[in-house]
């Protein structure tokens, strides 16, 4: 039988400074009560001028290394919509700045999905053989491709990074990543999109439309596909795992929106106090929004080791994945 991935080791990391919701409502038409009244939102981290998501992404890798007490792995991936570059990837420079030598490195682009991708390509690695030991990381700035008008999506976005160490293990270990379920919908790829920049667009480094290089979202069609799709792969896992929804005792999913949150527990009768929060700390960081909320959730002995978690998440493409584990006795930075 191949070789289970077993989360070993946890890290995560925000950038020090905090844009409070007063302080958007300084400079655009919204406002604290609104914010958190539709979003859950306070606050969210925004990088300084000159960081990008490879120092971010360095920060939480190496947390997640001294978390898992390992000074090498086998395997860099690093989920993000907003790499250091369009061309190359930003793991390389990651692993290179850890100095984790020569392994393979990439970038995987599932937008919010990102964790729970790269958790299951850094799972399909180990229980190939390709890899005995892996290190996944989330890492985002989205403060570098939000629109700085527009209201609907500078609310929501924060930046920050995480990381875990999946080891080769047991299939019955704490930590095993028992259960993955993964899937997208094309059809859907404009709801959340930066139409410039890419092969669509070739304007010489001209968009058609200067906010063309910013990240747009359709909320209302995001938040409905999100609530069916998160909730419905959350049910996908639970079915291969055996485990009924009373048996969940933290559901992680990726923090969009307490409102999405709350209707996804509500879709899949899940009692609330599962579910683990901390948006209004962060707000939506995208591919590190999973990894943060383990953290926080840990962090506040909101996450016991024995617990039977799930993780869901949703993001553009359309992207949406869910994973069962069973939470492991480890350290987390
Ligand atoms: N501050 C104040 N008012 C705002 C605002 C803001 N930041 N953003 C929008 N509004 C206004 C709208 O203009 C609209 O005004 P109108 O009624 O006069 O037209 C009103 O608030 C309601 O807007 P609406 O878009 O219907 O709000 P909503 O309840 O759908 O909430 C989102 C908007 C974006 C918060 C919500 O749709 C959402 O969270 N979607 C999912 C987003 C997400 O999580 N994306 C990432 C997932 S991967």
């Amino acid at each position: 039988m191949s070789r289970a991935a077993v989360v070993r080791g946890l890290g995560a990391v925000v950038p020090p400074d905090a844009v409070t919701n007063a302080m958007l409502a300084e400079r655009m038409d919204t406002s604290d009560e609104w914010i958190r009244t539709r979003t859950g939102i306070g606050q969210r981290h925004v990088v300084a001028p000159g960081v990008a998501t490879s120092d971010l992404a360095v920060d939480a890798g190496s947390r997640a290394l001294k978390a898992a007490d390992v000074d090498h792995v086998d395997l860099v991936v690093v989920a993000t919509t907003t790499p250091d570059h369009p061309c190359p990837a930003t793991a390389p420079s990651v692993a290179a700045r850890l100095g984790l030598g020569h392994v393979p490195a990439y970038d995987l682009a599932a937008v919010c999905t990102g964790f729970v991708y790269a958790l299951a390509s850094g799972a399909g690695a180990v229980a190939s053989g390709l890899a005995k030991s892996v290190l996944v990381i989330g890492a985002e700035t989205y403060s570098s491709i939000l629109d700085p008008t527009d209201r609907t999506t500078s609310v929501i976005f924060g930046d920050g990074a995480g990381a875990v160490v999946l080891g080769a293990g047991e299939h019955d270990e704490p930590g095993a990543l028992l259960e993955f379920d993964l899937g997208s919908d094309g059809t859907l790829a404009d709801v959340i999109m930066i139409p410039g920049g890419g092969s669509r667009q070739r304007s010489g480094g001209v968009p058609a439309d200067p906010a063309d290089v910013y990240f747009r979202m359709d909320g209302k069609r995001v938040f409905r596909a999100a609530v069916q799709r998160m909730a419905g792969s959350a049910r996908v896992v639970l079915d291969r795992a055996g485990w009924r929804v009373d048996d969940v005792d933290r559901f992680v999913g990726h923090q969009a929106n307490v409102r999405i949150l709350r209707a996804v527990a509500e879709e899949l009768g899940l009692a609330p106090d599962r579910l683990v929060v901390n948006l209004d700390k962060v707000g939506n960081t995208s591919a590190a929004s999973i990894p943060l909320a383990l953290a926080d959730a840990a962090q506040r002995d909101e996450l016991s080791s024995g617990d039977r978690v799930v993780l869901s998440a949703f993001g553009g493409g359309v992207t949406w994945g869910a994973c069962a584990l069973v939470w492991p006795d480890i350290a987390v930075f």
